[in-house]
């Protein structure tokens, strides 16, 4: 068995043919963030962007602590909605603390540009930290699969994927 510390969201562990990734609950680093925004003077800015983009500040909150249940859930969801996209296989997922994925093999500098999901990026250079890193993916049966793909700003990348 092997323990892999480096997401931020989840904590993975590897065993046998499978991955586990556990939900990490982020409370720390949520309150981190709050002082922070607080310190740079920054709260009155931010909290009236938190409430036009992302649903007000508890839910922003929210999103912090739980990113990694919500990532597992999205991952599990979209594996079963998006069949050929490129996806490691997400098996079963507990309440989203827990997701059961195939264990693929690393990659660290074999080419990632040929994989469907990765043309998108021009639609948002963010989303490059999610695909453009070859820790996102895992080498499965020959071939190059994503097996990250949980970040809930990825949606806008599927629906082009999947619309052609
Ligand atoms: N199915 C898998 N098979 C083998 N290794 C995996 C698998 N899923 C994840 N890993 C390894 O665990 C690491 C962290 O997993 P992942 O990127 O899914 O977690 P995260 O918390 O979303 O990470 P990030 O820091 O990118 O937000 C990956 O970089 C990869 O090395
Ligand atoms: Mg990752």
């Amino acid at each position: 068995m092997q323990l892999i510390n480096t997401g931020h969201t989840r904590l993975v562990v590897l065993a046998g043919p499978y991955a586990f990734k556990i939900a990490k609950f982020r409370l720390l680093y949520a309150l981190w963030r709050i002082v922070v925004t607080l310190w740079n003077r920054e709260a009155v800015s931010k909290m009236s962007l938190w409430r036009r983009k992302r649903g007000g500040v508890m839910s922003v909150v929210l999103q912090a602590v739980f990113a990694g249940v919500y990532a597992n859930l999205a991952e599990h969801r979209r594996y079963q909605e998006y069949p050929g996209a490129g996806l490691v296989p997400t098996l079963t997922t507990w309440w989203g603390i827990v997701n059961v994925q195939k264990r693929g093999d690393t990659l660290r500098a074999i080419a990632i540009d040929g994989h469907p999901l990765f043309q998108q990026t021009h639609l948002d250079p963010s989303l490059s930290q999610d695909l453009l890193r070859p820790e996102q993916y895992c080498m499965l049966h020959d071939q190059v699969l994503l097996a990250d793909y949980g970040n809930p700003a990825l949606e806008p990348v599927f629906r082009a994927w999947i619309s052609g």
